[in-house]
């Protein structure tokens, strides 16, 4: 089978090589992937910024496909499912298991960016008829972290949420706050990036380049109430802004850490408000599963911004690390339709 191997922790380190075609043991899912999708992880594993335990690797976590075969013991699947393997694939439900017994694929196992991949059979969730393996591709890490986020912060009719930025989970955390009837606020650098977020239902834009006190943006929109719920992607040069943005008894996810993660935040806001800040770790499979429902029921539409072909794996990692995307980008590996 085609793959690639990350030969040493170097965005330069990335071969296609050939490989035989791994078979499924008991439990597991021999699937045939057809598209994979990048996040900022990719990216982290494949500069050394988030080492990988062990090189060469068949790097990239997020993928989508189609079940070729299973292993013993298997039931509930047959050849030919539309499937998504989850990026956690030991933390099914529940509480997140020991870091000891949590693989992650793309970074401890085979990753997405294979012809073929094994993984365990109870991690694979179906894709939503109305979506290309493409735009499956897209949602094991941010659409499952969007979920969490609008499930922590307990959105619902008359909630506001504030966004940062128009990367993958800001996007998909924007359809599920809309579909969850909140009112989201949303940042951008770009005017034409924030045009593209109103389409897709943001109720107010604020451009954090030419607005760089943008909290005070949001408490003004807000009544000088604040928002409920923040994803926090930013990191260290958005994070104090984000805890003076939100209400009393509001919540931080905190997610991201684009422009760093050495914070340096005044505790006085967490205090006063009692705000309550809560750190994210993707999510099981079950919040897979549960974000797939929301998706399917609401019938929507992950946002792919490019698709690279395989061969040009190399060009959808230089897209990512250049910015400027919105949403997703997404790798094909054949027929990604
Ligand atoms: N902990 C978890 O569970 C988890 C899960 C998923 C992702 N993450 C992390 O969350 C972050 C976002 O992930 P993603 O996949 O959404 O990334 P992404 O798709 O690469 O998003 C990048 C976008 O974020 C915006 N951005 C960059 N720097 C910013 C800043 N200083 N202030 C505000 N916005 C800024 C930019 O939007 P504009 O171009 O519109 O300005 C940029 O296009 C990353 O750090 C990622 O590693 C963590």
């Amino acid at each position: 089978m085609r793959a690639y191997h990350l030969e040493a922790s170097r965005l330069d380190a990335l071969r296609m090589v050939e490989l035989p075609q791994p078979s499924p043991g008991a439990g597991e899912a021999l699937i045939r992937l057809r598209a994979a999708s990048l996040n900022y992880i990719d990216l982290a594993v494949a500069t050394g910024a988030f080492p990988a335990p062990s090189l060469p690797l068949i790097p990239v976590t997020d993928g989508a496909g189609e079940v070729v075969e299973t292993g013993p013991g298997v039931t509930g699947l047959s050849a030919g499912d539309r499937v998504i393997p989850h990026f956690l694939p030991d933390w099914l439900a529940g509480a997140l298991p020991p870091v000891a017994g949590r693989r992650m694929r793309g970074i401890t196992m085979p990753g997405s960016l294979a012809d073929y991949a094994v993984v365990p059979a109870a991690s694979l969730v179906p894709v939503p008829r109305h979506l290309s393996f493409t735009e499956a591709a897209t949602l094991p890490i941010a659409a499952t972290t969007a979920w969490r986020a609008v499930r922590t912060g307990a959105v619902r009719p008359g909630s506001t949420v504030l966004l940062l930025g128009t990367g993958g989970v800001s996007l998909f955390a924007l359809q599920f706050a809309k579909a969850s009837g909140a009112r989201v606020i949303i940042t951008s650098s770009s005017d034409a990036k924030l045009e593209r977020a109103k389409a897709l239902g943001a109720d107010e834009t604020i451009n954090y380049k030419a607005v760089p006190d943008w909290d005070a943006r949001v408490l003004e929109l807000t009544g000088g109430a604040g928002v409920d719920l923040v994803v926090e992607t930013g990191g260290e040069e958005t994070f104090a802004r984000s805890l003076n943005a939100t209400a009393e008894e509001g919540t931080v996810f905190v997610v991201g850490f684009l422009s760093g993660a050495d914070l340096k935040a005044s505790l006085f806001p967490i205090i006063m408000k009692m705000l309550k800040v809560v750190g994210s770790n993707t999510g099981s499979v079950a919040d897979l599963r549960e974000a797939v429902r929301a998706i399917d029921a609401g019938q929507i539409r992950p946002v792919v911004d490019r698709v690279h072909e395989f061969e040009d794996a190399a060009g959808a990692y230089a897209t990512l690390s250049r910015g400027g995307h919105f949403g997703k980008i997404a790798i094909a590996l054949g027929n990604g339709g």
